[in-house]
């Protein structure tokens, strides 16, 4: 079955479609045709053996103009170093403002590609071609792009919109099982600040999602896209709506960071959701069955819930002090008022909270959550 979201940015017509479809990756020829004669089909390494020399073949077949450019994977390689290096290529190979761009892969290849995409000549057209499960419910969709600098993650990047993503589900059988536990997070997320009908929907199609039933997965991408977009139509630039999307973040980004990226960024925020939640707890919105019930959940899809060692409060309230929300170095955190419903905050979507129950909340992480 084939799904169709439109995506509509405010300001400009800036319309795109995310569509949803096994199968559809072999699709696109006729579509991309119509929007450059050539092609530059941005992946790494594992990405391009899989699914991208096979892209290139196919297109070619249907005589576009179609380049294959290629890059070690991994969240080190997220870089200036490695998009000036990709960006010399495509010079190399005379390519200019007749190009398009398909960012072919997961989270970390959208968001590279998709930066590239937005500088080079000034900004050619965009096809996002995600690969991961993260990648198809949320890196491919609302813009974000960028690269990592030894000061932070996505410090340099642009909001670029997309003229189309391309979300085949049949490409998640080659992805590894950590990987798709780590799109789940985001998934569960979604689910724990909007909507708990599909929340619900996770909870009782665990085994059906790991199993990659077509059906059911195509429906909770669906569904988790849904979300992801109802909230960049109102918020594209993250002024404060979009700031939902960061629930669980704040803890996970400080996670992912003190932990050298032994946690995987999935990992991490998995952990964030529900000390986060801990927080909304605490505050007298959220009560105690809902955070046994959310850390069943994250369990069910395999998320581990350890840290590889233990972080002091002092740590991580440095590692938070660089967060986008973060007022005067304080951080500021989205909370729940029940499964499904997040805080307004008087329209800033997160808040701050006191220095005792910080604390308290991040000794809770070491000490009960996340005990060995
Ligand atoms: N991944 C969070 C956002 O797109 O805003």
């Amino acid at each position: 079955m084939s799904r169709q979201i439109t995506c509509t940015p405010p300001a400009g017509d800036r319309s795109y479609v995310i569509e949803i479809q096994h199968g559809s990756l072999k699709l696109q020829a006729a579509y991309l045709a119509s929007l450059a004669p050539r092609i530059a089909i941005i992946t790494d390494d594992v990405v391009a053996d899989l699914y991208g020399q096979q892209l290139q073949k196919q297109l070619q077949q249907h005589k576009l103009e179609a380049h294959l450019f290629t890059f070690p994977p991994g969240e080190q390689h997220k870089t200036r170093t490695t998009k000036e290096a990709l960006e010399n290529q495509l010079f190399e190979k005379g390519l200019g403002r007749d190009t398009a761009v398909i960012a072919l892969g997961g989270g970390i290849t959208t968001d590279m590609a998709g930066f590239l995409a937005a500088t080079y000549c000034r900004g050619l057209p965009l096809v996002m071609v995600p690969t991961s499960l993260l990648g198809m419910v949320d890196a491919s969709i609302g813009g974000k792009t960028g690269v990592d600098v030894p000061y932070g993650k996505n410090l340099l990047g642009a909001i670029y919109q997309p003229k189309r993503v391309v979300i085949d589900p049949a490409t998640l059988v080659s992805l590894p099982k950590r990987e798709f536990a780590n799109g789940m997070v985001e998934m569960i997320k979604h689910g724990l600040i909007a909507n708990s009908e599909f929340l619900h929907y996770l909870e009782t199609h665990v085994q059906a999602l790991k199993n990659l039933d077509s059906e059911g997965i195509e429906r909770a991408i669906f569904e988790s896209c849904m979300i992801k977009k109802a909230i960049v139509e109102q918020d594209e630039t993250e002024q404060g709506k979009r700031r939902l999307l960061n629930f669980g973040h704040t803890i996970g980004h400080a996670l992912e960071t003190l932990s050298t990226y032994q946690l995987a960024h999935g990992e991490a925020v998995a952990i964030g959701l529900l000390v986060e939640s801990y927080f909304s707890m605490r505050l007298g919105l959220l009560d105690g069955a809902s955070l046994i019930r959310i850390k069943a959940l994250l369990q069910q899809y395999g998320l581990p819930l350890k840290l590889p060692a233990h972080y002091s409060p002092q740590a991580m309230l440095d590692a938070m002090a660089m967060d986008k929300k973060s007022t005067k170095g304080k951080p500021r955190f989205v909370v729940l008022e029940a499964i499904g419903s997040s805080a307004e905050c008087e329209g800033h979507y997160c808040m701050a909270m006191e220095e005792k129950l910080l604390i308290d909340g991040l000794q809770w992480m070491n000490d009960d959550l996340c005990r060995h």
